[in-house]
């Protein structure tokens, strides 16, 4: 029958091609596996697609997104995001070789979109390339930012914007549930925004209501568009599409910041030439500088290299790497604390034994408090507010745990995955900070870096610590904490920069009766 012939040639011929591209795919495969080995580049998941590479196979997180492919194919990771070549490592021998090894070859920053426009044009201490200027931007903010000398000069802003929270606090009815997240972040934008410039834009006693307004916009925008992924660092020919709005945005938010930070570097200059350089308190006490004030007396004696735009670029890279990072860990602290009620217990405990009741902790008590920086660092192991680091970029070929690695290749290190790895931490999701109790912090070095390590690695720690430490430890002194409900607080990552917590927490809290005249 003829549509029987017909039907077996059809069977034949899809046959043959079913045959072909059989043949095709096992030759792909072998090639592609033979040409790596040839090559001596790192393993990568297959397949890699034309054009987009692996970007199909990043789903949010993508920390824990790396780890389970990571947990198939090894801790050294080839990737392709588009264009974009990805190296992803996740042992701790691993980041060693890439952040002590081969620390200056991957001390470079890759040029993303958002570090073009908002970094201005990559020549931020965050962004720049490696190189003379980042030097530089290093050794300035070494001396005259985060030394321990001007730390201590800042130190009365802190204790007073932790004050104004517990009072806050205080005032809030205990049977009502408060938005700690939002206090949390509107605390260490004041803070922030107070060491910088002067100036506190949240919360109640706010000056200048019209130019909070303005901040409280511009803060708001950075992180909307942050938060949004940006394809087109990976996929160029997508600028020339749809992205091209983002990057209008972009162009829009940095016009704006410039001028509002501008007009309080004038506002300064003004207050800095009326006063002279020699202000000097009523009482004889040398003046706190601002960190503006610190960077235009600078730009008295160095003009080229103190411009406007350099103090601008710095003021906003302090605020956008100080603010969120330390929010988000006391948030995140305060909720396995409601979550491990005996664990907040201890801490209190600890606190009422080496500070009292007599008087608020402080931060020269912090170095007394073993347990609660436990706390702290099982927080950041858990939940590191920068589970991949910041994108790092290497600017030359070099070789990790035996395998070639391209120049220009960006560098994700995946913090979250070696912290969270059961192999180097006994039952890794459980909230203990007695793990940390004895233990050497040198000899444990690339098992748990939350700041990063190396050349690159967070110059802000210090700071950090002591605004987390101050922050934690006086909501624990001063408040009993309960969960809102009997349910355990949620504790799902959600999607975002800096590891923010999937639902904001609330909680409820009570003045320590032996405490509660402190707080008036
Ligand atoms: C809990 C709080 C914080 C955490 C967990 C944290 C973590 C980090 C991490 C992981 C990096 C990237 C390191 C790398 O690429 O290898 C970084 C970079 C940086 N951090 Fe922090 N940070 C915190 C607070 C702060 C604060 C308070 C400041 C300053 C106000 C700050 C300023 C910076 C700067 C300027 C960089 C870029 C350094 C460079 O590229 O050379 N950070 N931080
Ligand atoms: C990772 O793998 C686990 C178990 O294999 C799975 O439950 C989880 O959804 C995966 N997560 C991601 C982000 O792929
Ligand atoms: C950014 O820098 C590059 C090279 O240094 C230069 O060609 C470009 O014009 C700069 N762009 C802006 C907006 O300043
Ligand atoms: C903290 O309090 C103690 C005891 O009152 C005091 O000796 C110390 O100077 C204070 N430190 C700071 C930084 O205020
Ligand atoms: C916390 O971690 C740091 C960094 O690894 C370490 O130096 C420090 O000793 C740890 N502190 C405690 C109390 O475990």
């Amino acid at each position: 029958m003829a549509t029987g012939a017909d039907g077996t040639l059809r069977g034949g011929i899809a046959q043959t091609l079913l045959c072909y591209s059989a043949l095709f795919f096992a030759f792909w495969v072998f090639t592609d596996y033979f040409l790596r080995k040839l090559r001596r580049l790192p393993p990568s998941p297959f397949p890699t697609l034309p054009v987009i590479g692996h970007l199909h196979l990043l789903k949010k997180p993508l920390h824990r997104t790396l780890a389970n492919i990571s947990a198939r194919h090894g801790p050294v990771l080839l990737l392709q995001f588009g264009s974009r070549r990805v190296l992803s490592v996740s042992s701790p021998s691993a980041a060693e070789e890439c952040l002590a090894k081969n620390d200056i070859v991957f001390a470079n920053r890759p040029q993303l979109l958002a570090a073009k426009h908002l970094g201005n044009n990559c020549t931020t201490i965050s962004w720049a390339p490696y190189g003379d200027n980042w030097r530089n931007l290093r050794r300035i903010s070494a001396l005259e930012i985060f030394s321990a000398h001007r730390l201590q000069t800042l130190a009365g802003i802190r204790a007073d914007e932790v004050l104004l929270l517990l009072q806050r606090l205080r005032r809030n009815p205990p049977d009502q549930a408060v938005d700690m997240k939002a206090l949390l972040f509107e605390l260490m934008l004041n803070v922030m925004m107070r060491m910088i410039a002067g100036k506190r834009y949240y919360g109640e006693n706010v000056a200048e209501v019209e130019k909070a307004r303005r901040f409280r916009e511009i803060v708001a925008e950075t992180f909307r568009i942050t938060g949004a992924s940006n394809v087109a660092d990976f996929l160029p020919a997508l600028r020339w599409v749809g992205v091209r709005s983002l990057e209008k945005r972009l162009v829009a938010l940095k016009a704006n910041r410039d001028g509002f930070m501008q007009e309080l570097i004038e506002e300064h200059r003004t207050g800095l030439a009326a006063a002279g350089e020699s202000a000097s308190e009523p009482d004889g006490k040398k003046k706190k500088k601002t960190m503006v004030e610190v960077l235009l007396s600078l730009q008295q004696s160095e003009p080229i290299y103190y411009t406007d735009e350099m103090i601008r670029g710095m003021m906003i890279v302090l605020l956008a790497a100080g603010t969120d990072t330390s929010a988000a860990t006391m948030e995140w602290a305060l909720s396995l604390l409601l979550n491990n009620p005996h664990v907040l217990h201890k801490a209190q405990s600890e606190i009422d034994a080496r500070v009292g009741h007599d008087r608020l902790i402080n931060e020269s008590d912090l170095s007394d408090l073993p347990y609660l920086r436990c706390i702290i660092n099982e927080t950041m192991r858990l939940f590191p507010v920068g589970p991949l680091l910041v994108p790092h970029e290497s600017s030359e070929e070099c070789v990790v745990g035996g395998y070639r690695v391209p120049r220009g290749t960006m560098l994700l290190v995946n913090v979250w995955a070696i912290q969270n790895d059961p192999k180097t931490w006994a039952e890794p999701r459980k909230f203990m900070p007695e793990r940390f109790e004895g233990l050497d912090g040198s000899r444990d070095g690339f098992k748990f870096m939350p700041f990063g390590s190396g050349r690159r690695g967070c110059p802000g720690e210090g700071l950090a610590l002591k605004m987390v430490g101050l922050g934690l430890g006086s909501l624990i002194q001063c408040f009993e904490w309960e969960r809102e409900s009997e349910e355990m607080v949620d504790m799902s990552e959600g999607p975002g920069l800096t590891m923010p917590k999937a639902r904001p927490l609330t909680a409820k809290c009570r003045p320590r009766p032996a405490m509660a005249s402190l707080l008036s």
